[in-house]
């Protein structure tokens, strides 16, 4: 079992690229099964997650390659309809391949996903618009089974929040359904904008991704196309995050700065400089970062929720409070009694964590309770005095590709070892 060992405090500086979006790389994998052929997908990140992406696609009879940082994925013989417990428990977003397989297959069996670390998170929005569509779900023993006996038909769909995953699979249950369907209150994130943007160039008809209202003409079929996937403005928000607490100065390439507005809004008014090119943010970041007014999550264009644990971690030594308020998870300030072992002072009411920067932050061992709060822990090392050991690298592994790595070419002293110890210390955490 590997842990991260970080020696702090430390100063990043220097240039690194930013990986492809998980976000975006995840339901781009799921919806090269209904665009029969070969997808071609570049700038794709190699995360623990996408390689369980990778193993749904080869159970379902696709064939993978990677090459570099691109994957591509021959779709032109699907043979299964059905997605092994195993693989649907490693990751939430395994329930985008249902649309997915549904528009392919007219059947598709699954049982619910996995990756509950955030609170409940139902997927009654996905199944509500797949039967107004026209799709016949039988939900029982924690299995999920769906027919399209008379085919999927378009409709208006009005989504009671603008969810990602059912924004998704809404789209992808639409696109080759007979007639049109509208989707008012979409989500409006970049990552649907990409997807669009790919079954477009797959045959698709799509109009409106990335504003309130989708507008999708059903098509009789798609085909493979190249893509390239666009950058993780999660990983943009927290290695800006990490350079900044500790007052560094660092030049991201190949990031979107229209995708990242509000964290830069929140980094401007810690205190940060930032410049911005077409492709390029640079930061630099004073010795002492200031507490900022009320950070709010809310789905795009407003603050991203899986970007508050690392913000948080960023403040933890400004000058002054800050007062989180987290408005699209329930369950998601399990990083903070990790960050107070770290010596931050935060109180978490409700949906709310109040941050007084401190002065210090010393070492500790932490684990890390999900993805993004893992990040936020790394973070955190970065600014601590002494030595800060990070357990439970396998979340980070989701979704950030060789963060170390990254982190070391910025000027950090951190390393990934293996770690007996730390395997016990997880279980009993
Ligand atoms: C996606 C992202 C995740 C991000 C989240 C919010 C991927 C792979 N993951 O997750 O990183 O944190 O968007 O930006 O893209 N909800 C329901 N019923 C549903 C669906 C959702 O009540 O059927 C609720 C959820 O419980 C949650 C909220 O809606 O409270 C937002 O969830 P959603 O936007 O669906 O997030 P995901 O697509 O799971």
């Amino acid at each position: 079992m590997a842990m991260l060992k970080i020696e702090g405090p430390c100063r990043l500086e220097g240039e690194t690229c930013v990986q492809g979006a998980k976000n975006s790389t995840l339901p781009l994998l799921a919806s090269s099964v209904l665009c029969r052929g070969i997808s071609v997908f570049h700038h794709c990140p190699r995360l623990l997650d996408v390689e369980t992406s990778i193993e749904i696609l080869e159970h379902l009879g696709c064939r993978v390659c990677w090459e570099g940082e691109t994957l591509t994925v021959d779709s032109t013989d699907v043979t299964h309809w059905d997605i092994p417990d195993h693989l649907m428990r490693k990751m939430r977003s395994s329930i985008v391949f249902l649309g997915a397989i549904l528009s392919r297959m007219g059947q598709a069996s699954l049982s619910y996903p996995g990756g509950c670390e955030l609170g409940p998170r139902p997927i009654d929005l996905h199944l509500d618009a797949m039967r107004k569509m026209g799709v016949q779900i039988r939900e029982a023993h924690g299995r999920i089974d769906c027919n399209v006996r008379r085919g999927l038909r378009g409709t208006v769909l009005h989504l009671s929040f603008p969810s990602v995953g059912a924004t998704e699979n809404s789209l992808l249950t639409a696109v080759m359904a007979d007639g049109i369907t509208t989707i008012h209150n979409a989500a409006r994130e970049p990552e649907i904008q990409d997807l669009s943007d790919y079954l477009n160039d797959c045959g698709a008809d799509i109009r409106g991704a990335g504003e309130s209202t989708i507008i999708v003409k059903g098509v009789k079929s798609l085909r493979g196309c190249a893509h390239t996937i666009i950058p993780d403005r999660i990983v943009a928000s927290t290695l800006l995050s990490a350079a900044a607490i500790t007052g560094g100065t660092v030049q991201l390439r190949r990031v979107e700065p229209n995708h990242l507005q509000p964290v830069l809004h929140v980094l401007e008014e810690a205190g940060c400089h930032l410049t911005l090119g077409k492709h390029e943010v640079a930061l630099t970041a004073p010795p002492r970062l200031n507490a900022v007014q009320t950070v709010r999550t809310m789905p795009y264009p407003g603050f991203p929720t899986d970007a508050q644990s690392p913000m948080m971690a960023m403040l933890l030594k400004s000058n002054g409070t800050t007062l989180f308020e987290e408005n699209i998870f329930e369950s998601r300030f399990k990083h903070v009694d990790e960050l107070i072992r770290l010596g931050g002072d935060i109180q978490v009411v409700g949906r709310a964590a109040v941050v007084k920067g401190v002065e210090k932050l010393y070492g500790a061992r932490v684990v890390a309770p999900d993805l993004r709060g893992g990040a936020a822990l790394v973070i955190g090392g970065l600014a601590s005095e002494g030595t800060t050991e990070v357990l439970g690298v396998d979340y980070l592994d989701r979704g950030y590709e060789h963060l170390e790595t990254v982190l070391s070419s910025l000027g950090a002293n951190i390393q990934r070892v293996e770690n007996d110890d730390a395997q016990n210390q997880q279980k009993t955490g």
